[in-house]
């Protein structure tokens, strides 16, 4: 029997989020209903409901959940109901060219929930990153849940679904942070924070928080920043240079997202150095850097979507290094909210007041 449940929608471009009722149809073959207890707001969920993202309102916000498997439809054998799970958005398919060459990291044909869920007038939502989470219940694909020992509280398991995952992801995965490294990150919200703690966690010798807002340098340094850089008042490539030996860091990730902050990265590494844009770019943003640095400064230059991570191996594994006391992910829990007010959440994540207010149901 289809459930009717509550849920925060988009209904249309720059109009405040409406708490209201949805349909969760039963899971059809390889999906999953899953009963969330926990969803962090992220600025994707913003940019959805300013039509930032596309226009295929009404959308069904929230993507950072974890929640309990209700049920299962035909065929799924990944996880069953009671189990625990962190829902992701890159479900791998294990068929296109990339999994195919055993880099299921970046494959190139994820799946979501085949069935749409609706309105209580049948209007098909979209949604957000294929999850939709901002409710009491939700329909994936069982792909989309990733079971994790079920100790971790829901409000800080959830996080790895989407802007945690990303900076902790950027700095072990994509820039391959290692024992004695040094390491600057621009941009310390939710994404640069986990970029910080993840840099720690892989054993960076040096950590460079760069930020315009003191109140992140201090969250960054509780994850483990060595030195913090006000680049409002003190130039950051200059100063992750002296911090350096003259030299710049070995792995700099950005994690804001603007043309400025990425030269900035650019200029602030070691010569063969690598750079990480884990920052997500507007359409209209353009960047010009003379070819001959491009060239002449070696390394790798290198974005990181999703922190190029694989749910099935990393959640499990962060989750467990968590519940070892070894990776601080409660600290980004910043406060718990209800689901009836996402809309303040987002104004206060606007004004950098918080790095993750998170939904409990
Ligand atoms: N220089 C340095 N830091 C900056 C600058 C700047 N010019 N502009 C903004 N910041 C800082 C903000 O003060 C804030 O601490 O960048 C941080 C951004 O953090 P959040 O707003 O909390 O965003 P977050 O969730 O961390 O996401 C960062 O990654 O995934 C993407 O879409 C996301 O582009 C966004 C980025
Ligand atoms: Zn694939
Ligand atoms: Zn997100």
């Amino acid at each position: 029997m289809p459930q009717q449940v509550k849920a925060v929608i988009a209904r249309a471009k720059g109009a405040p989020v409406e708490v209201t009722t949805i349909v969760v149809p039963d899971p059809g073959p390889g999906e999953a209903v899953v009963r969330i207890q926990a969803c962090g707001v992220c600025h994707t969920d913003l940019h959805y409901r300013e039509g930032g993202i596309n226009d295929e309102f009404p959308f069904l916000l929230g993507h950072e959940a974890a929640g309990i498997v209700e049920s299962v439809g035909e065929g799924v054998t990944e996880v069953e109901p009671g189990d625990f799970v962190v829902l992701n958005w890159r479900a791998v398919c294990g068929q296109c060219r990339s999994c195919r060459r055993g880099r299921p990291q970046y494959c190139f044909d994820t799946h979501n929930a085949k069935q749409k869920m609706t309105l209580l007038d049948g209007t098909e939502l979209s949604p957000a990153l294929g999850i939709g989470a901002f409710a009491e219940k939700t329909l994936v694909a069982a792909g989309q849940c990733t079971k994790v020992d079920p100790a971790a509280e829901p409000a800080v398991a959830g996080l790895l679904g989407c802007g945690v995952m990303a900076g902790l992801g950027a700095a072990i995965n994509t820039g391959n942070v290692g024992r004695g490294d040094s390491v600057a990150v621009i941009g310390c919200g939710g994404v640069g924070g986990a970029a910080v703690l993840g840099s720690r966690l892989a054993g960076a010798a040096k950590i460079i928080a760069v930020d315009i807002d003191d109140r992140k340098l201090e969250t960054a340094r509780r994850l483990g920043a060595t030195h913090t850089v006000n680049s409002r008042t003190t130039d950051p490539v200059e100063a992750i240079r002296e911090l350096t030996g003259g030299n710049g860091a070995d792995v700099v990730v950005e994690a804001v997202g603007r043309p400025e902050t990425y030269k900035q990265a650019f200029y602030a590494r070691d010569l063969a150095g690598t750079v990480v844009l884990v920052g997500v770019p507007t359409p209209e943003m353009t960047l010009e850097l003379p070819l001959l640095d491009v060239f002449g400064r070696g390394g790798a230059l290198k974005s990181s979507w999703y922190g190029d991570c694989l749910p099935s191996r990393d959640f499990p594994m962060l989750i467990d290094l968590y519940l070892q006391g070894r990776l601080d992910l409660r600290a980004f829990v910043t406060e718990t909210i209800d689901l009836d007010a996402v809309e303040q959440a987002f104004e206060r994540m606007h004004h950098g007041d918080v790095l993750r207010s998170v939904v409990i149901l």
